[in-house]
């Protein structure tokens, strides 16, 4: 269920030197839903979630979190905002251990509660705790996502952006990577907002979705409606398993 809202994205716009990458987006996240941004590359989507960590910066528009106006504050003091990333490309530590990996993700406002937080992580994702003691840089593509998300997860996050979790993945881990972020949702209420090019999955998972189009949102509407809309079924699932 829906609460009020957590994320207000308004009016962005978000520039690479003088190349304008988003063109004044309005996104909003409500607590306790999975929201989830699709298109095709080159739209904007990594743009709009690095605008909201303040790198790059927003040139115009406003964002707003749990009603503090976040647009210009330095990115670490937004990381303390309680908002947590998974990047595009996983952005692991590859010389480090899992269980390493995991502590990095911890704030020291956590670290009484670490234990409890690490085998959450290990609950969520079983396969991490094989693998412990493993270099993150030898773990599969898959077991890489998980570790990128379980980090995240690490600074109790009231909102986890994810930008491309199902990226090269075969869709048996796919479906278990979507099948974590779903059961995050419905047991913990942790509010999610996703990029994805997986369009079909990530609309079938999202409560709410957007679509973007060079630097613009275009549509938007809840999970099923934009998978009915034939606009939307053309342009991103066709060829795809529906
Ligand atoms: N550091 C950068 N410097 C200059 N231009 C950039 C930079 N990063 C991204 N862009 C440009 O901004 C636009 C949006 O890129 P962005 O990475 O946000 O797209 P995306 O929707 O995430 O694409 P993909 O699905 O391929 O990840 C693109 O035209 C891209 O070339
Ligand atoms: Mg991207």
């Amino acid at each position: 269920m829906a609460g009020p809202t957590l994320l207000d994205i308004k009016g962005v716009q978000t520039f690479y030197g003088n190349i304008r990458a988003l063109n004044g987006v309005d996104v909003t996240v409500n607590e306790g839903e999975i929201v989830a941004l699709i298109g095709a590359n080159g739209a904007g989507k990594s743009t709009l979630m690095m605008t909201i960590f303040g790198a790059p910066r927003a040139r115009a528009g406003t964002i707003t979190f749990a009603g503090t106006d976040i647009t210009q504050m330095p990115t670490h003091e937004i990381a303390r905002m309680r908002i947590a990333q998974s990047p595009e490309g996983r952005r692991i530590f590859p010389r480090m251990t899992v269980m390493e990996n995991l502590q990095m993700g911890a704030s020291l406002d956590n670290l009484k509660h670490y234990d409890e937080d690490v085998e959450k992580v290990f609950t969520l994702f079983p396969r991490l705790k094989e693998r412990i003691a493993q270099r993150g840089g030898t773990l599969s593509g898959g077991e890489q996502q998980m570790l990128s998300i379980g980090r995240a997860l690490m600074a109790r996050p009231k909102l986890l952006l994810l930008d491309e979790p199902s990226l090269g993945l075969a869709p048996l881990i796919v479906k278990q990577i979507f099948d974590a972020i779903r059961e995050l949702n419905r047991t913990q209420g942790l509010t999610v907002f996703l990029v994805e090019q997986n369009a079909f999955g990530a609309l079938k998972l999202a409560t709410r979705a957007y679509v973007m189009v060079n630097g613009n949102v275009t549509m938007s509407g809840t999970g099923k409606e934009l998978l009915a809309n034939p606009e939307v079924r053309a342009a991103y699932l066709e060829g795809g398993h529906h």
